[in-house]
This record gives structure tokens, sequence and C-alpha cells, in this order.
């Protein structure tokens, strides 16, 4: 047998075949290729470039920290710089009291923000156990405990590697929740309490949800009124809420947090993570509630689950930093109308073969097509120049499509080459 894998296989990154495009330069949205192409960024690369690549703003930070200092954690020297970002990052999103844990990636900010819940609920409410419950139509991250417990099992196909976890109650989209007629309300949220009350509520500490789907369904968007119900259930039964926004925080639904598109689901505890660093660090953050923060203070409570070598390096505070700056400089205004006129474009290929059904808000959409079609209309998009990150998502057969994120400061031009470039690939399978 020959011993020797090729060059790109020993590089175990992705089950995918990995791309043949070589980049040689990038401003904004766009790839500049070594073949003198240049191909626009339709995902904002893994859901994160959301302010576009190589910004001097992001630069200029980075140098003036790396000038200072490279490396100190919160534990080597005063963390001025991760202060500065923690009171910038809770401004920016509205929550100016919270209390932040700074983490190296979106999985670690998960499993954070288990720990911390866990302490909480111990302490405030000495909960025996420390479940943590989820939808079936959801994706934490990586790790064998977020795997473990997410509703996505394509990435974790084998239940004897679940660790007796799994999700524990079904999301309120219509692949995944049946209804005779009707499609999902907010009456749906009384699944979580009936999750809650079989598992007994002193038995779980928190309920854990992304408060729009990501790439596992496709951008599905909740029904009105099921956060806030999913909220008050929690509140009755004395459960925490973590909301999962990973991917949706920092305007990538079109507001602060995709929370904040309805009235009253404000959740305990914040993930954020992509649109954070925007590609140019490694990052997480959970944010607490200043009502709850407190307990995990407490003379006897457990360790805090925040620490690591790496998380809350300056380098990565100053790449937050200038993110920030790119983002509080955006005119929203204008910023709000591309998202619009993106999703008005997308959702007239509705019902347009191989299209099946557009879905998303903000700069965020689903684009899901007949089974069979996907990597055929991402070959007919990339000869088109432009790339899309795919899903497969729900149902049987499952569901599968094109992730539409472009970076949050793409340009009116920038979107309408998108959409033409999309609409002309469909074209070409119609
Ligand atoms: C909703 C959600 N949570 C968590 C994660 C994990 O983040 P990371 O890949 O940075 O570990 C992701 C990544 O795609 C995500 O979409």
């Amino acid at each position: 047998m020959d011993q020797h894998l090729p060059q790109r296989d020993r590089l175990l990154t992705s089950s995918r075949p990995l791309p043949d495009f070589e980049a040689v330069g990038s401003n904004g949205p766009w790839l500049h290729l070594a073949d003198g192409r240049r191909i626009l960024d339709g995902s904002s690369g893994l859901l994160c470039t959301n302010v576009g690549q190589s910004s001097p703003a992001v630069f200029a930070r980075i140098e003036k920290q790396f000038s200072r200092y490279s490396f100190g954690g919160a534990a080597v020297v005063q963390p001025h710089i991760q202060m500065e970002l923690m009171d910038r990052l809770c401004r920016a999103v509205g929550r100016p009291e919270d209390s932040v844990a700074l983490t190296t990636c979106g999985t670690l900010g998960v499993e954070v923000a288990v720990g911390l819940a866990r302490n909480i609920v111990r302490v405030r409410d000495g909960k025996r156990r420390g479940d943590i419950l989820t939808s079936s139509l959801s994706y934490h991250g990586n790790s064998m405990f977020t795997l473990g417990v997410a509703g996505n099992q394509i990435r974790n196909p084998r239940p004897e590697d679940r660790y007796g976890l799994g999700p524990a109650f079904p999301a309120p989209y219509p692949p995944t929740h049946g209804h005779d007629g009707h499609g999902c309300d907010a009456a749906c949220a009384e699944e979580v309490a009936r999750a809650i009350d079989s598992r007994g509520a002193e038995n779980v500490a928190a309920v854990l949800i992304e408060p729009v789907n990501g790439t596992t369904g496709g951008a599905f968007v909740p029904p009105d009124g099921y956060l806030r119900r999913v909220a008050e259930i929690c509140r009755e039964r004395s459960v925490l809420v973590i909301h999962d926004e990973v991917l949706t925080g920092l305007w990538r639904t079109g507001a602060p947090l995709a929370s904040c598109h309805w009235e009253g689901c404000e959740p305990d505890l914040v993930i954020l993570s992509k649109g954070l660093g925007a590609g140019y660090t490694g990052v997480g953050a959970v944010l607490v509630s200043p009502e709850l923060a407190p307990l995990l203070r407490r003379k006897g409570v457990d360790p805090l689950p925040a620490m690591g070598t790496m998380a809350t390096h300056p380098l990565q505070a100053a790449a937050c930093l200038g993110v920030l700056d790119e983002l509080e400089a955006m005119d929203f205004g204008a910023f709000s109308a591309r998202g619009e006129r993106l999703g008005t474009s997308l959702r007239s290929l509705t019902g347009r073969a191989p299209v099946r059904e557009v879905r998303g808000i903000g700069h965020l959409y689903g684009v899901e097509v007949a089974p069979g079609l996907l990597w055929l209309l991402m070959e007919e998009c990339e000869r088109r120049g432009v790339f899309f990150y795919p899903f497969t998502g729900a149902g049987d057969p499952r569901s599968e499509g094109l992730v539409v994120a472009p970076p949050l400061n793409s340009s009116e031009d920038d979107i309408d080459f998108l959409t033409a470039a999309l609409t002309d690939a469909v074209g070409a399978l119609s």
C-alpha cells in the first residue's frame, strides 16, 4: 500500500475538497486571484469577514498594540486593552453593564457560557444538575461537548460519540416541526416548556439557542413572539437563556444582536464571535447580564471556566477594536438599504428552478435549492465571479443551498454584482 498522501490531503482541515483558486491580494469583499481574475466573497469567508479583508483600520490598531507589547494575558499585565474592548463591545450591542469573558473562538465561547450558566444557577438556586437544552436544528461548535449537545448531527454522525447528549426540543421551522396545514408560530415555544418539565426544571441550567438559525438550516428566522415566549417559559422555571450569536451578532441580521428584532427576549448570556474578530483574529466573547454576573464572584462559587493561555490576548483585543471602528463608521441608513436590496433581489428567485425557497434577514439569507444541484450551482456562481458557503440542513431528504452573507460594508455595486451573478447562475440551471 502507498503510504504517502498527496500534499493537500495531509492538511487535515476540511472534509470537502480544498478550493483551487489562489488568492494573491484582497480588498473589502474581493479576492484577487493569481490568474488576474477577482472573485466576490458572497458569504464573508466562513460568515466572519464582516468588514471585508485587509482593513487599514484593523491593521492600525494591531500595529499600535504590537509596538507596545505583543503578549500579556489578563493574569500577566493590567488588562487595559481588554477592558476597553469590553466597554466598547457592551455599548455597541446595547448591554452596557454586562460582564464579559473572552475566549479564542466561538466553540470555546459556547463552552464558557455553559460553564458560567452552571455556576450561576448552582450558586443562585442550588440546582442539582446543569443540563443544557438545545434545539433539533442548531450548531454550537466543534468540541466534543458542543457537537454532542447540538442538533446538527451531520458533523457528529455516531450516537455513541455523543456522551448521551443531544438536542431537547424541535426548532420552530417547518422541516423539523410538523403541523397540519399551518406553519410554526409562537406557540411552538411550548415544546421548550415540555422539554424543561420532562427533565425537571431543577436539573436544567439553561436553554441554548441561536436566535436566528445560521448554517445548519440556512438562515431560518423564528416566528414572531417565539423567542419572547421561550424567555418567559425559562424565567417561570428559573432556567437561564443563552443566545448563541456567534454568527448573527454585530449587525449580521441588520441589528446589533438578532434578538433586537423582537421585544422581550433579551437573554441572560450572549455569545459573540465571528463578526467580532471579523476573520482578523480568533475570538469569542460571552456577555453576562449585570443581575447575574455578581454571583460569579461570590465566595465559594466554582472557579471561572474562562481561563486560557491565549484568551484575552492583547493583539486579539486590538483587532476587535479595529473591527468595531469599522462597524461604527458605517452609514447605518445606507447599510440597512443595502440589506433590503439584497433581500428583495434574492427573494425574487423564489420558486425559479432550482431555487425552492429564500429566507433570511439583514445581510443573512439561505437560498435553498432542489437536492443534488447545490454543487453545480456553486460552480456556476464561481464561474461568474462569486462564491458562497453551502448549507446542508434539515428534513429528509436534507435541504441544501447557499448561505448568502456578503461583508456588511459591501457597496451597492458589490451587492448588485452578487445578485446578478447568482441570478444568471440560477438561469443556467433552470
Ligand atoms: C452558531 C454558531 N455557534 C458556534 C460556532 C462555532 O464557532 P467557531 O467555529 O469559531 O468555533 C459556529 C460556527 O460556525 C456557529 O455558527
